[in-house]
């Protein structure tokens, strides 16, 4: 099993829609994905549509008051405004950043791939995905400023690493909601690219309204707007790669042969 927590330092990057889009594709491409919602606003709970009254969810995970496996709702860890409140008591507790780590540990056999969407802030939260995780997939968007958030992220994932985590790593660095067309978002690649080197992915999310239109449907990109879509096969075909999942990236290929016809 591998864990990738998507992080930005910032709201409104499209971490959120990140992680929903690529749940749906590896699920697609046969892996079994776990997603797990640590945001209290809960978005990608009602992205993938979980019924809101489900439960338990994340914060009762967090708060001792439940167990992972109980929280796992259609493959989906769920959160709820609740997960504010258990963020709290948490920080009163010994070993505090490790409760997701310990909790994601008993279903560890059951999934290929858990992926963690984070909130947008670098606090406990965040903290606890990134020691439970193996990969950090930062999410940057295409604005001026963008660089100066993104090394704040990092920093946070520097820390985790040494202090907690060792193994952690950077999975990449997507450049989200661009619009290449702008120079704006052609220098954000450049800087990001002069940071980062080969761990900014070479595929850029294209800014469209039709993400926010999808999102409302609970429709996945892919089945919303398939031309819109390659843009997150081609990222989940570079995130294959550098995860070495073998068979996945030749049945990604047939996937994106059958959305293109
Ligand atoms: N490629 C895109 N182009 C245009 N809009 C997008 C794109 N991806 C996501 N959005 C929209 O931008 C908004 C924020 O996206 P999303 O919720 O994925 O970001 P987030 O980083 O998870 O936000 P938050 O920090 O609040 O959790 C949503 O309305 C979403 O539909
Ligand atoms: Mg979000």
């Amino acid at each position: 099993m591998a864990t990738i927590a998507v992080l930005s330092q910032k709201g409104g990057t499209g971490k959120t829609t990140t992680v929903r889009t690529l749940t749906d594709v590896f699920r697609r491409v046969g892996l079994s994905v776990l997603a797990v919602d640590l945001d209290p606003q809960g978005n990608l709970s009602d992205y993938l549509d979980v019924d809101p009254e489900a439960t338990p969810t994340i914060g009762d995970v967090l708060a001792d008051r439940a167990t992972l496996s109980e929280a796992i709702h259609a493959d989906v860890v769920p959160a709820s405004l609740n997960l504010a409140e258990a963020e709290l008591a948490l920080g009163g507790k010994i070993g505090r950043e490790l409760t997701l780590k310990r909790a994601l540990r008993s279903v560890r056999d059951r999934y290929d791939l858990v992926l963690i969407d984070c909130p947008p802030s670098l606090g406990l939260l965040t903290v606890n995905a990134l020691v439970a995780a193996d990969w950090a997939l930062l999410s940057a968007e295409a604005q001026y400023f963008a660089m100066q958030g993104v090394e704040q992220a990092t920093g946070v994932i520097e820390l985790a690493r040494e202090a907690l985590n060792p193994d952690l790593a950077l999975l990449g660095v997507i450049l989200n909601i661009a619009d290449m067309r702008t120079r704006h978002s052609r220098e954000a690649f450049a800087s990001l690219r002069t940071h980062f080197g080969e761990k900014l992915l070479d595929t850029t999310v294209r800014a469209s309204i039709a993400y926010a239109e999808s999102a409302e449907r609970a429709q996945s990109i892919i089945d919303y707007r398939p031309d819109l879509g390659v843009d997150y096969l081609n990222i989940a075909d570079e995130l294959l790669r550098r995860l070495t999942l073998p068979g996945a990236r030749a049945r990604l290929a047939d996937l994106a042969a059958e959305i293109a016809s």
